[in-house]
């Protein structure tokens, strides 16, 4: 049986609902040349600024490992240890404008049918800055970028008006976007950090500036872990660090809960989703709380540098899913399941809790809890 794996996303057509993320897979033209060639539906680019930057001396990202006995979390690597995460402290592109817009218009021209979303930034403390996000938006669509993205999320940006400190001030999310807008042919979907109180505040105030499109998460601030024999961070520069980013496996319980905040707010609106995907099995979390497309970074870095094999495994998995549903549920397509969980998450009292009789003071036999004492059991009695 055929599926159909094709999604509308923000008025964007996608033959599939998978995108690479911003991050070091769209970092150059033969990556994302690449991407397209093992079948991802779409791109978004390597953040992309008007000044060039310079990265931190070594490694500008790696990745944690844990064993399955003993819990540590560590960079090192050892045998048949599992990720846990991605750790990064990477800038944004350090290729300039004038050296992506060709790029873009050259792979739009290898693949038309495919979608390319620009991601972009610049600072947000003056007009002039605010010029700046419209001409990175009007050279990117100008040379054939199907939507923009605006990182409002990079969580290792000094500057107070740039990054994730933009997405930490909702006036801030609302003037921006609306700049954007104001020249803006595509649609524009602003990546939000996940870094704040309620994100829901930092959504409405780009709804309010006209987003077409939330996505969430970018990395979320953290540190290495610090070696216990050196007693040195496990990735540092003259034994100094700073905040970075933490993706991977470690962030998909953390970022479901930010977008099912989201989509329960804004149950009309367009979601992306990114955090620890790897293969369906945890895709589907993303398009179940109401995402219409999901896109991955670390699965992807750590698969022959575009993620061929995962791409693969996600359009397999939504195959698989769909044949196996469309009998019992009529699913032909995501937007027949889309959101079909979203209203599972409820507060705390609305949970059912058992009646008096059935009630063993939370003792029962689950992990990480003792039998109960004879007290409490006094008690219950
Ligand atoms: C090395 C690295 C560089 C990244 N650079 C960017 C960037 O330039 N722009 C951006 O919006 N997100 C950037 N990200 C964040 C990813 O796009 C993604 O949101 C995050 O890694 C979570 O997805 P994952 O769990 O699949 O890794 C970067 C992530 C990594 C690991």
């Amino acid at each position: 049986m055929s599926v159909d794996r094709s999604v509308t996303f923000t008025g964007i057509k996608f033959e599939n609902p998978f995108l690479l993320s911003s991050a070091p897979p769209t970092e150059s033209e033969s990556n994302i040349l690449r991407a397209f060639e093992g079948g991802w539906g779409g791109v978004v680019t390597k953040t992309i600024g008007l000044h060039p930057v310079v990265n931190v001396y070594g490694a500008k990202a790696k990745f944690m490992r844990t064993g399955a006995d003993d819990s540590h979390v560590s960079m090192k690597k050892r045998p048949g240890a599992a990720l846990h995460s991605s750790w990064n402290w990477e800038l944004i592109s350090d290729k300039t404008l004038e050296w992506w817009a060709p790029r873009i218009r050259r792979i739009k021209e290898a693949f038309p049918d495919r979608v390319l979303i620009a991601s972009i930034m610049a600072g947000s403390g003056n007009d002039k800055e605010l010029k700046h996000w419209q001409e990175l938006a009007e050279v990117a669509q100008g040379e054939g970028a199907d939507g923009l993205e605006l990182n409002f999320s990079c969580p290792h940006m000094d500057r107070r008006d740039m990054g994730s400190n933009i997405g930490k001030d909702q006036g801030l999310c609302s003037v921006v976007t609306e700049a954007v807008k104001e020249v803006a042919k595509v649609p524009v979907w602003c990546k939000l950090t996940p870094a704040t109180a309620d994100i829901v505040v930092e959504a409405a105030a780009c709804f309010r500036g006209g987003a077409d499109a939330i996505v969430s998460s970018n990395t979320f601030p953290s540190l290495p872990p610090i070696d216990p024999e050196t007693l040195e961070f496990e990735i540092n520069v003259d034994g100094f660090v700073s905040s970075g980013g933490l993706g991977g496996p470690a962030i998909l319980p953390l970022s479901l809960a930010k977008m099912a905040q989201l989509t329960k707010a804004f149950p009309d609106k367009s979601f992306s989703g990114i955090g620890g995907v790897s293969d369906f099995s945890q895709a589907i979390s993303y398009f179940l709380l109401g995402c219409g497309t999901v896109q991955v970074c670390t699965a992807a870095v750590l698969d022959q540098a575009v993620g061929p094999t995962v791409i693969k495994k996600l359009l397999a998995g939504l195959d698989q899913f769909l044949e196996a549903h469309a009998a019992t549920d009529g699913w032909k397509r995501i937007e027949d399941f889309r959101g079909a969980r979203r209203d599972r998450i409820v507060l705390q009292s609305e949970i059912r809790r058992p009646a008096a009789a059935e009630y063993h003071s939370g003792y029962e036999n689950v992990e990480g809890y003792a039998a109960p004492s004879a007290d409490d059991v006094a008690v219950r009695a």
